[in-house]
């Protein structure tokens, strides 16, 4: 798959590498890389989880959208989005329009060790982690597939060799 020099959008899951992968990615191919959440955080003047325990989910998902429509689709970039861009149907439309679609995927023992045990994440701040990633899971695992122009399995690899895998699926070059 040729990407024709528009933009790299990265989605999905928490711990699946979106945020290093696009670092690495945006290096290798002499892009400026665009982060929807550190975005989000510099409106607010805040972090995701303060937004979160402050604001609440629905406005971060507010202002998600808005950042989202005021991108620039003629830069091409690599874009990071949070794990839960995909939950609004007019986010993954927008999404298409800005570039090609590439989900990162990871297994479940992958994924928890990855997220750790302390996060800066909101919505793993609870008691039972694994219990709320396998239902998360369950339920974006669809529209993460629906939205996907090409999906990257993480597990085993470093972020180097995704971004390469990302570069030479894609045919991309500065
Ligand atoms: C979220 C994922 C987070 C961040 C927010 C909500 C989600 O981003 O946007 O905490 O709903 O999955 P990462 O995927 O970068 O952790």
């Amino acid at each position: 798959m040729r990407n024709g020099k528009r933009s790299v959008v990265l989605i999905g899951f928490m711990g699946t590498g979106k945020s290093s992968v696009g670092r690495r990615l945006a290096q290798m191919t002499r892009s400026p890389r665009v982060d929807i959440d550190q975005m989000i955080a510099t409106t607010f003047g805040m972090s995701i989880t303060k937004i979160f325990a402050r604001l609440g989910e629905e406005q971060f998902r507010k202002e998600e959208r808005i950042v989202l429509e005021q991108l620039d689709a003629a830069e091409p970039s690599i874009i990071v989005t949070g794990g839960g861009v995909i939950l609004r149907p007019e986010n993954v439309t927008r999404l298409r329009e800005l570039g090609t679609i590439v989900c990162l995927t990871a297994n479940l023992p992958t994924l928890l060790e990855r997220l750790g045990r302390g996060s800066h994440r909101p919505l793993l701040r609870g008691e039972n982690r694994r219990e709320v990633v396998e239902r998360l899971l369950r339920e974006r695992e669809p529209a993460y597939r629906e939205a996907a122009d090409l999906i990257v399995d993480t597990s085993g690899l470093s972020h180097d060799q995704v971004a390469q895998s990302i570069q030479d699926s894609l045919a991309l070059c500065d």
